[in-house]
């Protein structure tokens, strides 16, 4: 498949940079800084390569370079930001930090007429972000578009395909930014438009049959859209005999999920469907730990051993391990992808030791890897779910587990589960649950003093949040109508007793998380 190649600097926004290219149906993927495709074959499918952003200026010790080898292969090369500071730096024009940083919106002038700006009106509006500028062209190069103070904003040397702009076409903010991101891979690298998840299924269909053979797959299923979606994928690549679906109920499960869960794993046609209630060991592992990311590890590793006692009852221990590991997962992770991506969480199903055991025998196979979270959602539309499961916000695979702060105990799951459900129950019946990319309830460790009757009490503080993004990366705080905010939240504290007081949640992805733990 035609693809773009995004080397990897460590700018917040190259995630961004991928998905936008698909978006409009082009392949692309990110690698690490200093990826260089094999020249024999590996070379057949990359069509171009986009240098991206980075928190380094060219100057810094230690500031991420590509092998320059990625300059010869003669391909089409559009430097954004970083990418377009190192292009001049290493081929010999200067770059130099101004008094002046650009930050923010900024009005583009065009010098010359370019391809990358084909379709584009002068005087559009990009975004910028740098504090070292363009201040002498490399050789070769020519100046194409320049900010309202008088600064380099696109340069190019059309006889080698180079380009580089010192906006971010990727980011929102930026007038026609998708557009020029199209005239870089179609326009000039003449890619064509092969990404699409009817391509994405028959490719992962034929390597799922090709890895695994007749031997058994294992996945385990948490309830979410992803693990639904791996199901479904791998029920339709393999005999439905082959796959085996185990769903071990954590005790940190929300409420219902349980029945809902194996009814919709019926409907998928499975067969060898196991359903395992291991509460008991879970919240047993867990008491007295308050740390988030060791009750993270706790939970990773309590999943995989309930699952290997129940694989040896039956008998399929050389199985495959199959994982609804997503691409923003390992972004996050800092695995696979960009070398210099900061390790934010340690996601269970990415980090364990056990899986990477499993790992270094080569028997896990993530079959969403590739995919963001709304692409999972098209593609589960693809093979058919029902949109009641597509819909689904997502669920961490820790669960509850990170949605109580602190210690958990047995009654405080409960009490979460309890509110949650409310919660997510008045969502969907004003109509709000579709509107929001993922709601939940979080019970924070603290009581506060409330009033009942005549009596002073403390009762739990429980926090609800609520999202708005287009893949988890980012979030914005969800617009809630206040009169919706105000009548839910006195219908969780008259229905949940433990519950006093109830607080919105307005931060913003970043700087928070999705998550409060
Ligand atoms: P954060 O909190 O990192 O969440 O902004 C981004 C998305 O990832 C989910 N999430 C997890 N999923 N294991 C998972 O499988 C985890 O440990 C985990 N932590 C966060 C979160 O619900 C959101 O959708």
């Amino acid at each position: 498949m035609d693809t773009i190649l995004i080397l990897d600097f460590g700018g917040q926004t190259c995630q961004l940079i991928s998905r936008r290219i698909r978006d409009f149906g082009v392949y692309s993927e990110i690698v690490a800084h200093d990826y260089v495709p094999a020249a024999n074959g590996g070379l057949k499918d990359i069509k171009g390569i986009i240098l991206s952003g980075s928190p380094y200026s060219v100057y810094d010790d230690g500031s991420p370079l590509p092998n320059p080898a990625i300059l010869d292969l003669g391909l089409p090369v559009l430097g954004i930001c970083y990418g377009l500071q190192y292009l001049t730096h290493s081929l010999g024009g200067k770059v130099a930090p101004l008094d002046k940083r650009e930050y923010g919106r900024m009005k583009l002038r065009f010098e010359t007429k370019s391809p990358l700006f084909s379709d584009v009106p002068d005087g559009f509006v990009s975004w910028m972000s740098h504090g070292d500028s363009i201040i002498k062209p490399a050789r070769g190069f020519t100046r194409t578009a320049v900010s309202e103070h008088g600064i380099a904003a696109a340069l190019e040397d059309p006889a080698k395909k180079f380009y580089g702009i010192q906006f971010h076409p990727e980011v929102t903010h930026c007038e026609y930014g998708v557009k020029i991101l199209e005239n870089f891979a179609v326009g000039i690298c003449g890619a064509r438009k092969q990404w699409s998840m009817k391509a994405y299924i028959e490719t992962v269909s034929r390597d799922l049959r090709e890895k695994v053979g007749n031997r058994n797959v294992l996945l385990l299923i948490s309830g979410g859209v992803d693990s639904t979606v791996v199901g479904a994928i791998l029920l339709k690549a393999l005999a439905p005999g082959q796959v085996h679906l185990m769903y071990i109920d954590t005790g940190l499960m929300r409420r219902g999920e349980s029945a809902e869960v194996s009814a919709s794993l019926k409907k998928l046609g499975a067969e060898n469907l196991h359903l395992i209630d291991a509460s008991d060991k879970f919240l047993a592992a867990l008491a007295g730990e308050a740390d988030p990311e060791r009750k993270r590890h706790i939970i990773g590793d309590m999943f995989i051993r309930v699952q290997e006692e129940e694989v040896a009852k039956l008998g399929i221990q050389d199985a495959f391990l199959a994982q609804g590991t997503l691409y923003t997962d390992l972004i996050e992770s800092g695995k696979g992808v960009g070398k210099k991506a900061h390790t934010i969480k340690s996601h269970h199903n990415v980090r364990s030791p056990l899986v990477e055991e499993k790992r270094a025998k080569g028997l896990v196979i993530e079959p969403l890897d590739r995919l963001y979270k709304d692409e999972v959602r098209v593609l589960g539309r693809e093979l058919g779910l029902p949109s009641e499961v597509i819909g689904r916000h997502p669920f961490p695979g820790p669960g509850l587990g990170v949605r109580i702060l602190g210690e958990l105990t047995r009654e405080k799951c409960d009490i979460l589960r309890e509110a949650d459900a409310v919660y997510i129950e008045e969502l969907k019946s004003r109509g709000l649950y579709d509107k929001i990319w993922q709601a939940f309830a979080v019970l924070l460790p603290v009581r506060s003093v409330g009033v009942t009757g005549d009596t002073r009490d403390y009762r739990y503080v429980l926090a609800l949040r609520a999202v708005v993004s287009h893949d988890g990366m980012t979030a914005d705080v969800f617009e809630f109508p206040a009169k919706d905010l105000l009548e839910i939240s006195s219908k969780i504290t008259n229905s949940v007793q433990q519950i006093g007081r109830v607080v919105y949640d307005v931060s913003s992805k970043p700087p928070a998380t999705i998550e409060w733990e």
